[in-house]
This record gives C-alpha cells, structure tokens and sequence, in this order.
C-alpha cells in the first residue's frame, strides 16, 4: 500500500493505517459510520501490529480511531453469517501478546469488541464524553473477545457483572474510577495517541497484561445477581450466561477465554439473539422511508390542541425535548387539567433524573403558554391536534386552523383510527396536514406512527421524522386505514382472545399465556388500563357497519353497562385495590352467562393453544397491512409492535415470529381454526403465496 505524503499515514488496508513519528507506530483505524470491527478492520488491525513486531525502530504503538468513535462493536451484519478469520478474540489474544506494548485510545462509544479490543491492549486512555460499555446482552449473547475474562481483571467482579448484565454504558470517568481505563484525556484521538505510546517508553505509563492479572473471585456477588435476574429477567437467556462466565474469570486466563467462548456459542445458537438483532436493525430500518430526501421544515415552536390523556403528554415530550409549547383548550378547566398534568409528568422527570428540578421551574415559566383561543397557535411550525375522537370536533378544528395557522405551517392529529384524507379535506392545504400517532403516556413511549394521507408532501413526511428523531422516538411510516398499523393490528387480534374467552379459557388464562410468551401485560390486563369504554365506544360507533358473518362478543360492552372501566373505576377484568388486582368474580359470572346465552359449552385451552391463536391472528391481519401497502415493509410492523404494544423484544416482532414459524404452517394452522370460524379466519394471498414460494417476511425487508 503507498504512503500518503500529506499524512505520512501507510495504509494497510482499506481501513487501517500505519504512522510512524520516531519510536512510535500509530495505528488508526478508520471504517466509516461506527468503526465496527469488520472483517477488514480485523485484518487490517493484525496486519498492522504484525508488521510493527520486528521492526526495530518502533518501540511502542498507539491505537486510535478515526471519525466519531472508537470501535463500537463487533460488525453486527456478520452475526449468523459463516465466520471470517481472524475472529475477535483472536485479535485481541493477538493484540495482547504483542511484543511491542500498545496503548488504546478510547472515543465515543467504545462498545462491546470495542472495548475487549481496548481492553487486551497494554494501556488505555479515554478522552472525555467518551462512553464505554458491553451491551452484548442487549443483543442477546455477551462479550465473546474476553471481555468477561478481562474486566474482571482490571475492575474487579462487582463491576464486571453489573456492566455485563445490564449493557449500561459508564462514562469515561466511571471507567477510570473502575481501574477499566488508566488515565483521561482531553485531546484528540490522534494527540493522544502519540502522547500515550511516547509515555509507555518513557515509563510515565505502566505496561500491563490484563491477562496476567489475578481475579478476587466474588461468589456473593455471582450468587446475588444470579438471584436478582431469576427475579427481573427469568425469560431471557443471555444474562444468566453473562453470570456464568464472568464466575469463569477466577480460572486461569485461557481456561476462562474457553469457557467464555462455549457460553457465547451457545448464545449465538438461541433464537433470541436473532430476535433482538432483528430489533436493533428494525429500530434504524424504519427511518428509510421514500420522503427521505426531502427537507424537513424548520420546528421552532409547537403548538397542542387538548390537554387530556395524550394532550398532556405530547406537550410533556415537546417540552422535554426544548421545544417552546402553546396548549390550547377549550375553557380555563381543562387547560388549568392539561397544566396540572404536564406539571406531575415534569416531577416524573425530574425523579428519574431526566430533569433537574431548575429545568423544570425554567420550563413552566417560560416555555409554557396556555389559551383558550386556536388564535394563539398561528406561528406555531406545527400544530398537533388531540382533542376527542369524533370527526365533528376534528372539523371544527381543522376549519379553524386553515384559517388561522401560518402559511407552511405542518397540521398533524393524533387520532387513534379516524381518516386522516377526509381531516386534510378540511383545509385548504392538505399537504400539510398529516397523522402524527403518539401512544400513551406519549412523554414515555417510544413509538411515533407518521400517517401519510394522499395528498401529504413529501418535505411535512420528513418533517414527522425529523420531529421524531427530536422526540428521541422511533418513527414508523403509515398509510391511511381504520387504526392505521397498530391498531388496527390490535383491533383484529383482540377479537382471537375474546373468542377463546367465550369458548372457555378465563381472561386471566388468556394474559397469563402472553405474559408467559414475554409481552409485558396480557390483553386483558391492557385493555382494563386502557380504559374498556374506550373499545365500547368504538364498538358502538362500528355496530352499524359489522359484518352479519362477523362473530360478536358482548362481554367487555356489558362490564361497561355497569360502569365497570377496568382500573380507572376500580374494576374490569381484574377487581383493583390497595393489594393490588386480581380476577373480578362479578366479570366471570358475567362471562359464564353469556356462555350459557350463546349455548357453548366451554372447552380448555392449553397456554400453547392461546398463544398459537393470538400470534396467528395478528399476523394474518398484520400479512394484510402489509399486502395494502399501509405498511412499508414486513420490519416496518416488527417495530411498531416492539416499540409500542410491549412486544417482547427478545422475540423481534410478529413478522419476524411469522417467519420461525413459516408460511406453510401458518396457513395450515388458519385452515384448521377456519373450520371453526372461516369468515374471521380466512389466509391472506400473500400468506398463500409465501406457502407456496417458500419466500420469507425477511427477504421482503432485504429487498426493500
Ligand atoms: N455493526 C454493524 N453496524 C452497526 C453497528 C455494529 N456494531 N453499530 C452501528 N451500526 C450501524 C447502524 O446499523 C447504522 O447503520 P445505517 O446507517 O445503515 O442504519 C449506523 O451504523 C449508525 O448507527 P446509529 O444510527 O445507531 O448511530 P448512532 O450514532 O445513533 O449510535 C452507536 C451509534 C451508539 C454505536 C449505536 O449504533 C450502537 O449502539 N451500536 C451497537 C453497538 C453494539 O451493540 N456493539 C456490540 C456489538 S456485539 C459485540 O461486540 C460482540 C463481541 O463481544 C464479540
Ligand atoms: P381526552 O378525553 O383525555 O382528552 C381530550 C381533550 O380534548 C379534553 O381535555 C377536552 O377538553 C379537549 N377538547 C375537546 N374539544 C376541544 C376543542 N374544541 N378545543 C380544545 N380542546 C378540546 O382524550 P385523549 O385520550 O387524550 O385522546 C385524544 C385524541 O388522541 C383522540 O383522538 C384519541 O383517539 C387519540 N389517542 C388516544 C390515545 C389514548 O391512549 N388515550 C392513544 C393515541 C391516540
């Protein structure tokens, strides 16, 4: 490779240079956007430090990287793939048997095999803001480059297992005080680099091979975390992994780098790290949207209409993020409600740490304003509507803000399944106006779902994004239909469970299958959060238009006859009090008679049968969303549901459920309930063509 005469920099490959300045070797690594360790950066990095062993000019070697971080991990993309040599813990087995000592550079977020890769050095700097961590477990495996041996050794076990199980990065003085890094910088990579080596030969920085350290062994601390994650985490396979080897450390360095490796293979084998891989990348696929080019609009301020549940919240989430808020009501009653409601979310804020108690005395005082009139919302960049769900108030509303909103202003509403074509059909502008879907409590969850009506321009689709991305939330791109992805998803799927409650199994049976499959709560136990006369008035308002084949269960409409709402009230499903819940007799009485209405004779359903019904159903009507269009692609409902419907992450979403199960299956198991129920169960052509073709949800996500 040449010699680059402006920088003096050798290239060893595509991503690793050589330096020379005297008796120091730089080695930069520099493999765009995050530095992973690729299979070039792998070989690169050995190429590099191999050529340096015998020359006899060099008497030590400093490791940095180029761009906004240090490694930050071993190169996801090639997880599941057939392995390439070097593999990671070889390079950093290599690095550390280096005959010439080398110091590492830590920047940005130096993660996983960046830091194992740091950590088999002879020395570490991190410069400040940098931020290090393990969060293999978050992807379902644990740190498989030795960094389960080699944190203990310079950290010691207590630390060790708390950064390994939670994947929590720590900031670079957290590091320092752990022993993980030996001093701080505030240079550059490259200064600092030169520095660090130029103080390995002068001594001012002590060589060590973390290898050669000894390990206190620590059983209380295992045994306390093990205990610990029986408790937070008993479905999740990794973190009790990461127990294990982090124990192994007391073994000399080679046995433990053994035992590390078995644990990591067998990580590597289990469905969840494909799950949760399958998360990560779903969590950054939906932002490639076809509006992407386009330019968002400029958001300086927001302007809220109704300050209820979601209201509230997204004024909350605005706020939080610096925006200045104007909250419009319709008397001084319900903005003084919307006020009181931002005001507790902020001490929430505050609580968790996310605040400090000034930030939110600033933003009451300044960056709150309250009206009773729309008129105060004609300079807000973007005015977001959640007042209650009935398109007559929805008209009222959009008339208004035609007239009065500044020209380019973006108009989005937050309705939960409303047309958002016939709401732009208000307004002069309909490429203004747009579905901007938060879920509840909106200053909490991640999701955001980005309607896009007809006529919605391109530049107010990014702008959705862009505000998104401001948010911190995960945009998801939606066409228009009734629910749109999520709920109508929910709509349909939920009809599954209540069918299997009306043929035998209890809402309690129901929630505790999906609650034991890894969903947060059980449908019940939503739905009774939720509020249950938020569905009836929904049913209500579909009763008209049913379909005569589509099978009705009455039960959560008669609770709410009785004023049975679910938590709210006091009871719903569950009867709620000071002990917490547990199920309502009056509600099973209530189901057993409509049993006996309907002359059923309830029958029993395995924890398997319920959740083989419910997954089935909401993928076939999630197969349809996606065979409309609504949905971009297959990851694109994947997301929707891992970010806002408490899918469990470690399973990657339904689509990708669909796909472990596969096509052929699927529709076998939709023809055998058809047999039942063949207007509810009926397989979507794609299911069909997917059975026939053998294609996966997988490669449609692949092939954009
Ligand atoms: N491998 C491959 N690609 C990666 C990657 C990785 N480890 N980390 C990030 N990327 C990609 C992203 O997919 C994204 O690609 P895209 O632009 O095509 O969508 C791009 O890099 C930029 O990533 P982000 O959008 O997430 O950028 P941010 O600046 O917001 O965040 C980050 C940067 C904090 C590094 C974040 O990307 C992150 O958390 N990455 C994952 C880190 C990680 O989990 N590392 C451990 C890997 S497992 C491991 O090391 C195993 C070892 O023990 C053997
Ligand atoms: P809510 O009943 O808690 O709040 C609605 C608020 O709008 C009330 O405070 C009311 O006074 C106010 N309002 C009514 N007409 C108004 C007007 N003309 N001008 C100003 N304010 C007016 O209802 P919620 O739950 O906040 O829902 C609001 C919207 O958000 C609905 O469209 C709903 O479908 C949607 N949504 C609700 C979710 C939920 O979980 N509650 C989730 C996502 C969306």
């Amino acid at each position: 490779m040449q010699t680059n005469p402006e920088t003096g920099e050798t290239g060893v490959n595509e991503v690793v240079s050589i330096e020379r300045h005297g008796p120091v070797a730089l080695v930069a690594l520099d493999n765009p956007p995050v530095n992973a360790a690729s299979h070039a950066l792998r070989t690169g990095l050995c190429q590099a430090i191999e050529r340096l062993q015998d020359d006899p000019d060099i008497a030590a070697i400093g490791l940095y990287a180029k761009g906004r971080t240090f490694i930050a991990g071993a190169d996801i993309r090639e997880f599941g793939k057939p392995p390439l040599d070097p593999w990671l813990p070889e390079v950093c087995n290599f690095l550390e048997n280096s005959a010439k000592p080398i110091a590492c550079i830590l920047h940005g977020t130096t993660l996983g095999g960046g830091l194992e890769v740091a950590l088999s050095c002879h020395a570490r700097v991190a410069l400040k803001g940098t931020k290090a961590g393990f969060p293999e477990v978050t992807l379902g495996i644990l740190p498989g480059a030795g960094g389960t041996q080699r944190a203990p050794r310079l950290a010691g076990i207590p630390a060790a297992l708390d950064m390994i199980t939670s994947g929590r990065q720590i900031s670079a003085e957290e590091a320092l005080k752990y022993g993980l890094v030996d001093r701080l910088s505030e240079n550059n990579p490259r200064e600092s680099a030169l520095q660090a080596a130029q103080d390995l030969i002068d001594g001012k920085l002590a060589v060590r091979k973390t290898g050669d350290l000894d390990v206190v062994p620590d059983d209380a601390a295992c045994q306390a975390m093990r205990e610990k994650l029986a408790r937070s985490q008993p479905l999740l396979y990794s973190p009790h992994k990461c127990v294990d080897a982090v124990e192994a450390s007391r073994l000399p360095i080679a046995e433990g780098l053994k035992e590390e490796r078995r644990l990591y293979d067998a990580c590597m084998d289990s469905p969840q790290r494909a799950g949760l891989i399958h998360a990560f990348f779903a969590e950054r696929a939906v932002a490639k949207i076809p509006e992407a080019a386009a330019k968002p609009r400029d958001i300086a301020s927001i302007g809220v209409i109704g300050g209820g549940t979601m209201g509230s919240g997204i004024a909350t989430a605005a706020l939080l993020a610096g925006f200045p808020v104007t909250l419009s009501e319709r008397d001084q009653a319900g903005l003084d409600r919307g006020t009181a409601a931002i005001s507790r979310n902020l001490d929430g804020a505050v609580k968790r740490g996310k605040l400090s108690p000034e930030g939110r005395e600033a933003i009451l005082a300044s960056k709150l304003v309250t009206s009773t009139d729309l008129a105060a919302l004609s300079q807000a960049d973007l005015i977001i509507e959640a007042v209650f769900e009935e398109m007559s108030v929805k008209r009222e509303i959009f008339e208004t803000l035609d007239r009065i909103a500044k020209p380019g202003a973006v108009l989005a509403s937050n309705t939960s399944y409303l047309d958002i074509n016939e709401i732009a059909a208000m307004t002069n502008r309909p490429e203004d106006v747009i579905g901007l879907h938060f879920f509840s409590p909106a200053h909490v969850m991640r999701l955001l779902e980005v309607v896009v009506a007809e006529k919605t321009s391109a530049e107010t689709v990014a702008t959705g994004f862009a505000l998104a991305k401001a948010l911190k939330k995960i945009a998801v791109r939606s066409g228009v239909c009734d629910g749109f992805i999520g709920n109508r998803i929910m709509t349909f799927y939920k009809k599954s469970a209540d069918y299997m409650m009306m043929d035998g199994a209890s809402p309690e049976e129901i929630d505790r299958a999906m609650t034991g499959f890894g969903f947060a709560m059980g449908p019940y136990q939503v739905a009774d959060l939720a509020g249950l006369d938020i569905s009836w008035a929904a049913n209500k308002r579909r009763a008209a238009t049913r379909p005569a084949q589509e099978r009705y269960i009455p039960i959560a409409d008669r609770l709410c006859e009785n004023g049975w709402f679910g938590r709210k009230s006091g009871q719903g499903f569950y009867l709620y009090d000071s002990e917490g819940s547990r199920p309502n007799p009056a509600a099973l009485e209530i189901i057993e008679e409509e049993r006996a209405r309907a002359r059923i004779a309830p029958r029993g359903f395995t924890s398997d049968e319920i959740v083989s019904r419910f997954m089935t159903a909401m993928i076939l009507e999630a197969t349809r969303v996606l065979e409309e269009g609504i949905a971009l692609r297959p990851i694109d409902i994947d997301a929707v549901f891992l970010f806002g419907y408490g899918f469990p992450r470690f399973r990657g979403g339904p689509m990708h459920v669909a796909d472990l199960i596969g096509a052929r299956e699927l529709v076998r198991r939709i023809e055998d309930y058809a047999a039942e129920d063949s207007y509810y169960w009926r397989v979507p052509d794609l299911l069909r063509k997917m059975a026939e073709s053998g294609e996966s949800f997988a490669y449609m996500n692949d092939r954009g």
